[in-house]
Formats: structure tokens, C-alpha cells, sequence
């Protein structure tokens, strides 16, 4: 039987993790997947959640099940980051949140849940998008469409090609998925004027919006970086969001992201999310308890949330750091086309332009591993690398 399964590849970002292992060279550069490295180029440990693991370790109880809907103290906590503890519609109990393996997760459970609700639903997604989101979505049986979010020629964002093809094709009951900030693969976002248009725009067509929220903190600020979520989310009748602590608490194997879903009552609050918990049921049951109760832990005592906010704020002065030292460099090499879009661009991901060509001259040529579509991991340079890095790069730009 299983000679004819077909194969559909790897995802592109984990094959590009496995070459990188494989290769022998020793001054090899890894800007490909989404984690954040210190200046020592390692993927740490907050001291915030060692600290939460030790007082873990010495008060749990039980390893007895957690249920679909996984730890409620972390239940209760994700919404007020994402949505804040004024949020009107958490006042107005129109606001549930369900634990989920990581963010992928999240995204798989909405997914799942829009197909339970109507299947063949249209999911529209942004040019370029997260090399996962299209995967997921149409293995839930959603059907996907793009939008235009990105412009090549400044490399910033075409908030008009974008508004304007959606008014064209976009029709009521279709879903849309919009990157809350630090946007996968640009690091292009929509300022908050655009953020409020965007908004206008979903209402009045009677579109569904489905916000992915993947990198708060990263961008400006926790509260910063969700003002666009936050305005959609206290006008939305209905909405989504997959959301992950995995980059803004470093907690990346432990998988710990939620499903948020805001519905019009209480009432149909409670029905979308028995529907909610039968997708998890039958996906994969109920979600693992250590990095949920790691994250709660953090977040309920106010000298471990101090501290993780404090590192936090070093991870994100990091990122921008080795956005103008990038620049900096690329400069001194008298590489002359305007860079201004490294340090526009927020978060940990910059969208250079490379096409697969040059991509494929980094790797072969100065062992630097970029994501296939140009992409890089700014949170993967340090000063270990950046002159490497910047001698290939300007390489590729002369
Ligand atoms: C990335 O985009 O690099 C991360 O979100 C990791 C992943 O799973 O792709």
C-alpha cells in the first residue's frame, strides 16, 4: 500500500534546518528558522522560565490529564495579553481561549473548526505568506486564496494592491488571514492607520478575520505590536486568533500556543467552542501540560513576569541592534541600493530580495543558509558572523 503514497516534499525551512546540520564547514551561518539567538549564537533558555521549571518540578501534584481545552489558568491568562484585561468583548464573555500544541496547532484547530462550520471555506492569505499556513489550511479542507501584501521594488508593503483586490474578489463569509505583527516571511506590517482600514474593510464586507499572532513582543512592544489586533478585535462580531509563546518565551519544543475565538454572545461563545473541543478530540486529544503551566507560572508571579518582560526587551533591542549593524556593514562594503527596509522591517525576519540564485550562491559559496524565498532570521546574526555575512550578502548585491 504504502508504495503509492506520493511524496510532497519536505517544508522547505525544515529541509534547509537539516541541510544546515549537515554541513561540515565550521564558520556555516544558519539565518533560516524562526528562533532567536544570543549574542553567543544560542538558542537560550529565558532565565524567567528556568526559574517557573524548577517551581514546577517541586509543586506539581499530578500528571493526571488536562482536558481538550487544556490548563485553565493559562486559559484565562491568554487573552488578556493578547486582547488586554479591558477588552470589551472579554467583558462581555464573548472571548474563550483553548490551548494548543504551539501556534501551528492553533492554526490547525481554526482551520479545522471553519471546515466543521462550512466546508470548502475561503481562506485568503497574504503574498508571501508563512511557508506552513497554505499546508494547513488545505489539509482542513479550506480552500486558500492571496492577496497582494508585499512590494518588491521598496520591499515594503502594497496596502493598495492589497485593498484593492480584496475589494474585487473578497466576498462575505470568506475568511482572512492577517499577521498580527512581525509579519512571516517580510517583516512588513501595516501601520496603525492601515490596521484601521483593514478593519473597516473586513466589517463592512462581512468577512471573518483570523489573525495569527505569532511574534508579540518581538516587533515594539507586547502592547504595540497587537494595536491592529486589538482594534479588529474590539469591533469583530466574530473572530480568530492562533497565537504562540514559542518566540516571545523561547519555549519552542514545548509547543505552547492557544486558539482564541471571540463570538457575537455567550451563548454561541459556548457552542463554537464544543465545536472547538471536538476538532482537538479527534486531532490529538488534549495538549501537552508542561509549557502551558511554564508560561502560567511566569505570568502569576509578578518577580518572574518582571524579569521575562526584562528579557524580552534585551531580545528585541538584540534584533534591532543587528538590523542597523547588518546595514552598517553592507554600507561600509559600498553596497549602494537603498537598505533602509532592514531596520523599516520588524521582528525577527527580513525579506532581502534574494532571489534563488543568490540564495543558492550564499549557501555554496559562503556556507550562509538563508530560507529559499530570501528570508532571513535577523536574530540569527551576531557579532560572531555579521562580517561573514556581510561579505556574502554585499556579494550578492554589487
Ligand atoms: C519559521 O517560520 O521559521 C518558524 O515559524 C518555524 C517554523 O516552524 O517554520
Amino acid at each position: 500500500m504504502f508504495e503509492t503514497i506520493k511524496s510532497r516534499g519536505i517544508d522547505q525551512i525544515l529541509a534547509l534546518m537539516q541541510a544546515f546540520r549537515a554541513d561540515p564547514r565550521t564558520n556555516k551561518v544558519d539565518l533560516v528558522v524562526g528562533v532567536y539567538k544570543d549574542a553567543d549564537g544560542k538558542v537560550p533558555v529565558m532565565r524567567a522560565v528556568k526559574e517557573a521549571e524548577r517551581l514546577l518540578i517541586d509543586e506539581e501534584t499530578t500528571k493526571t490529564y488536562v482536558g481538550m481545552a487544556g490548563d485553565p489558568e493559562y486559559c484565562g491568562l491568554v487573552p488578556k495579553i493578547l486582547l488586554s484585561e479591558g477588552s470589551s468583548a472579554l467583558a462581555a464573555g464573548r472571548v474563550v481561549s483553548l490551548q494548543t500544541p504551539g501556534g501551528s496547532g492553533a492554526l490547525k484547530v481554526g482551520s479545522d473548526l471553519l471546515n466543521s462550520i462550512k466546508p470548502d471555506q475561503k481562506l485568503w492569505v497574504s503574498t508571501p505568506t508563512w511557508a506552513n499556513h497554505v499546508p494547513v489550511a488545505t489539509d482542513a479542507g479550506l480552500v486558500t486564496d492571496q492577496y497582494p501584501y508585499f512590494r518588491p521594488s521598496d520591499r515594503g508593503l502594497d496596502f493598495e494592491g492589497m485593498m484593492a483586490h480584496l475589494d474585487q474578489h473578497a466576498v462575505a463569509g470568506d475568511a482572512i488571514l492577517l499577521h498580527a505583527c512581525c509579519h512571516n516571511p517580510t517583516g512588513v506590517d501595516p501601520n496603525f492607520e492601515q490596521w484601521q482600514s483593514i478593519t473597516d474593510f473586513v466589517l463592512d464586507r462581512g468577512l471573518l478575520p483570523f489573525v495569527d499572532c505569532a511574534y508579540q513582543g518581538l516587533g515594539d512592544g507586547m502592547e504595540q505590536d497587537v494595536a491592529g489586533l486589538r482594534h479588529i478585535a474590539e469591533r469583530a462580531p466574530e473572530m480568530l486568533i492562533a497565537s504562540s509563546f514559542s518566540k516571545n518565551f523561547g519555549i519552542y519544543r514545548e509547543r505552547v500556543g492557544a486558539i482564541t475565538i471571540i463570538a457575537k454572545d455567550p451563548q454561541q461563545l459556548a457552542t463554537t467552542k464544543g465545536a472547538a473541543e471536538t476538532v482537538i478530540r479527534s486531532n490529538y486529544s488534549m495538549p501537552p501540560s508542561h509549557g502551558a503551566r511554564s508560561v502560567a507560572t511566569v505570568l502569576a508571579s509578578r518577580d518572574l513576569s518582571d524579569l521575562w518582560s526584562e528579557e524580552l526587551d534585551e531580545m528585541r533591542k538584540r534584533i534591532a541592534d543587528m538590523r542597523s549593524a547588518l546595514k552598517q556593514k553592507l554600507e561600509e562594503r559600498q553596497v549602494t541600493r537603498d537598505l533602509s527596509f532592514l531596520t523599516d522591517q520588524k521582528g525577527m525576519f527580513s525579506y532581502t530580495g534574494f532571489g534563488p540564485e543568490q540564495v543558492e550562491g550564499l549557501r555554496a559559496d559562503h556556507g550562509i543558509y538563508v530560507a529559499k524565498d530570501g528570508r532571513i532570521n535577523v536574530a540569527g546574526l551576531s557579532s560572531e558572523n555579521l562580517d561573514v555575512v556581510a561579505d556574502g550578502f554585499a556579494a550578492m548585491l554589487r
